[in-house]
């Protein structure tokens, strides 16, 4: 009989789409033609005949904490009903509110999200709450919705987890993937083994600052923490009652310096070394031998019985294969399995573990590397390499959860500010999170089926404490929520107006320390006759007090002066070979620390540059003028300032403006061999005039000021890098990337 109701309820009324406050955003939302709201005064009455367990305490709890509203259980005029649903996708739920609220949900998870979208689209005033009369309807559209956390780089209190899994619940997240060991700590109590904790646990000192300064700088502190079992069975038992599985990591055969501090035995030459405090991937792995193998089982035993998780993640990423070159046991083993090389190694250990899972009836999960070489039919990959070996993964009917880290990478820098607390690097905006897309082009239907859906992962060697787990996490984790549970995602301007009426406002509410990068002034440097110009653009009128300083003695810009927002200030070319350091300082009173950018006006500055060969799209920056702006490319990189290439061989001319007699240049490369990026080989230059095409330098590449003269109309260089990445390092064997920035041309009267 209500069904009945229910179906003519739907008919009879005019209905409309309508933009609607929930984030992720349900698949349809529709307000009644005629208006009207539902209102209550603060205090909602539910009839909680058919509601779950869970979704009760929900409502009990996050209601009256979150949403400032009371919770009143009655059967008698109840404002808000439930009822089941036979017959409907598992995940399915509808939401009802027209003279009442109505709820239904197909299973005890599906009653859990309509809650959770409800209290997202009650209004709260000072007199009343109320909804708009509308209907909800709403199925996820990806199974594994996901965020990683490492505790191993920092340590974070159980009470920070849980915030963590009340915010990742609220966004509609089923899986936190918890990164429980790695180099740097050891943080689960593993009985068998308690030196894991008591040793592994600890390290003497941290790095400051980002790990490629030079000269490097440490906190020489004891530094580390570890979780006990009963610790984590309760947030195992905390996660389920949010519909959140925790699936546990413990890296293996690489990322092992904790376990290896503490058993030292387990490595292939028994060296005692410590647990590093310097971020970066390590030569120290486990030897493939059967004690260690026996020990990781060990190990497994003990984390399957704390977490019931189908999955579990056993890493398999940035493992070093030069111990096992010069390991007598690794080399027995390779003879004795008939394996070809070290790769084949890799894989054999690998497939023990899997095996063994299997055995115990769970699913392993690796990132993509264990690919290489083979795997168990059941493991799923973590496609963390771009979306290449989720794709290879795929073909080789695996399951695939994809976390590339151009989109999912929530370590790197998310906006172009000069003022981002310091992060690893890279740039992985809002914006690029929401266009991201987990199925990648040119999959069949049968294939896309293997892609479970995605994940954002928070590597935390540059987030001290949990308020910076927060700002890089936040808002970035409610994008992706979108991509993985909407179907129908709309647009990025609407999602970014809905996030900051609503969600932005929630945040600051439950005090989470998000990032403010939405709100930033934007500086741009651009192109003009014969220079650049530096425009402030804000989203709201503002003013600014912009200060230059030079290292010009006699310089014209060294006074202060004020900026509105649109404004812009222009530096014109320096001639022959003179250059001017510029440091300009934006301030007001929004923001809390001044802009600072540094510019190097050169002889250069702002010629045309084509790029013959071009960059990688995702590092494209403004193209050709990105290498003659004067902003120059910093360290750590944010993939905007800097020109990122995937080949080994690029050229690009440069036009000298009518002819110039030239006495040098200089061309700055990045050096970051963690993220695959090294410096040039060789580098050669040709000039034109009107002796035609020639080819006047070949040098190795260097970073230093090259003196060479002749009158050319045009340059022509060719950056030449090596063929593959050296054994050893991160990324060996695949070809280097080159990152440029930036030109310096010097010339004579
Ligand atoms: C990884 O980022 N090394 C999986
Ligand atoms: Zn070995």
């Amino acid at each position: 009989m209500k069904l009945f109701v229910f179906i003519v309820c739907q008919f009879t009324v005019l209905l409309t789409f309508a933009q609607c406050p929930v984030l992720p955003s349900p698949n349809v939302y529709k307000v009644l033609d005629q208006g009207g709201i539902f209102s209550f005064n603060h205090e909602l009455k539910i009839d909680s005949s058919g509601l779950p367990k869970k979704s009760k305490q929900f409502l009990e709890n996050w209601f009256a904490k979150f949403v400032g509203i009371q919770i009143h259980f009655t059967q008698h005029n109840a404002d808000l009903v439930f009822s089941k649903l036979q017959n409907v996708p598992p995940h399915y739920y509808s939401i009802n509110v027209n003279d009442q609220i109505r709820i239904q949900y197909s299973s005890e998870e599906s009653c859990f999200y309509a809650v959770n979208s409800l209290s997202q689209l009650i209004v709260k005033n000072e007199d009343e709450s109320y909804i708009l009369k509308s209907f909800v309807s709403d199925l996820p559209n990806f199974e594994w919705r996901g965020i990683h956390l490492d505790v191993s780089r920092h340590f974070f209190t159980t009470t920070e987890l849980k915030k963590m899994i009340d915010l990742l619940a609220f966004y509609k997240f089923n899986k936190f993937h918890l990164h429980l060991t790695d180099d740097q700590g050891w943080r689960i109590e593993i009985k068998k083994y308690p030196k894991l904790t008591s040793i592994g646990g600890f390290r003497d000192s941290t790095v400051i600052g980002h790990y490629t300064d030079q000269p490097r700088k440490y906190e020489v502190k004891r530094y580390g923490g570890f979780y006990t079992q009963n610790d984590l069975k309760d947030l195992v038992q905390y996660a389920l009652d949010r519909y959140i599985t925790i699936v546990p990591e413990i890296e293996m055969p690489g990322h092992s310096r904790a376990l290896l501090a503490a058993y030292p035995n387990m490595s292939c030459h028994s060296e005692v070394k410590n647990v590093p405090g310097l971020w970066g991937v390590y030569e120290e792995v486990l030897c493939t031998k059967k004690g260690t193998l026996k020990m990781m089982k060990h190990i497994l035993d003990e984390v399957m019985e704390i977490f019931p998780s189908n999955y579990i993640h056993i890493g398999g990423d940035e493992v070093m294969k030069n111990q096992w070159r010069t390991c007598s046991k690794c080399q027995k083993t390779i003879k004795k399995k008939n394996l070809k090389n070290e790769d084949e190694l890799q894989s054999y250990f690998i497939n023990e573990i899997g095996k063994y899972l299997q055995k115990k009836g769970r699913t392993m999960v690796g990132w993509d590397e264990i690919l290489e070489g083979g795997l168990p039919k059941n493991a799923v990959v973590m496609s963390w390499r771009g979306f290449q070996g989720g794709i290879e993964a795929v073909k080789a009917s695996h399951q695939v959860v994809m976390s590339p880290g151009e989109f999912c990478y929530f370590d790197h820098y998310q906006s172009n500010s000069p003022n981002e607390p310091i992060a690893i690097g890279g740039f992985t905006s809002l914006e690029r999170v929401f266009q991201f897309n987990p199925i990648p082009e040119g999959l069949s239907e049968l294939e896309k089926g293997y892609i479970l859906g995605a994940q954002g992962n928070l590597w935390t060697e540059y987030m001290p404490d949990f308020s910076q787990v927060e700002y890089m996490a936040f808002p970035r984790a409610i994008a992706l929520a979108q991509v993985l549970w909407s179907k129908n995602k709309g647009s990025y301007q609407d999602f970014e107006g809905i996030l900051k009426s609503k969600h932005l406002p929630l945040l600051d509410h439950w005090g989470v320390n998000y990032a403010k990068a939405l709100y930033y002034p934007q500086v741009k440097f651009t192109p003009a006759q014969n220079g650049i110009n530096m425009k402030i653009d804000a989203q709201t009128p503002q003013r600014f007090d912009v200060f230059v300083k030079s290292n010009e003695v006699y310089g014209s810009m060294n006074n202060g002066m004020t900026m509105v927002a649109g404004d812009t200030l222009y530096f014109e070319r320096t001639t022959l070979d003179k250059t001017v350091d510029y440091r300009i300082s934006i301030s007001n009173e929004t923001l809390k620390n001044p802009i600072v950018y540094h510019v190097r006006n050169h002889p250069a500055l702002n010629f045309e540059v084509q790029l013959m060969t071009k960059p990688n799209k995702r590092f494209s920056g403004q193209n050709g003028f990105t290498l003659v702006d004067g902003i120059y490319g910093k360290l750590p990189w944010k993939g905007s300032d800097w020109l990122g290439f995937d080949t080994n061989d690029i050229r690009l001319s440069v036009d000298l403006n009518g002819g110039k007699m030239l006495s040098g240049f200089k061309l700055d490369c990045l050096l970051d061999a963690s993220s695959w990026i090294h410096l040039p080989q060789e580098i050669e230059v040709w000039g034109m005039n009107q002796d035609g095409l020639n080819r006047i330098l070949v040098i190795p590449y260097t970073r230093e000021k090259i003196d060479i003269n002749g009158n050319f109309e045009t340059l022509i260089f060719r950056v030449k890098g090596k063929d593959k990445i050296e054994m050893g390092q991160p990324g060996e064997g695949k070809m280097p990337w080159i990152f440029m920035d930036e030109l310096e041309l010097y010339f004579k009267d």
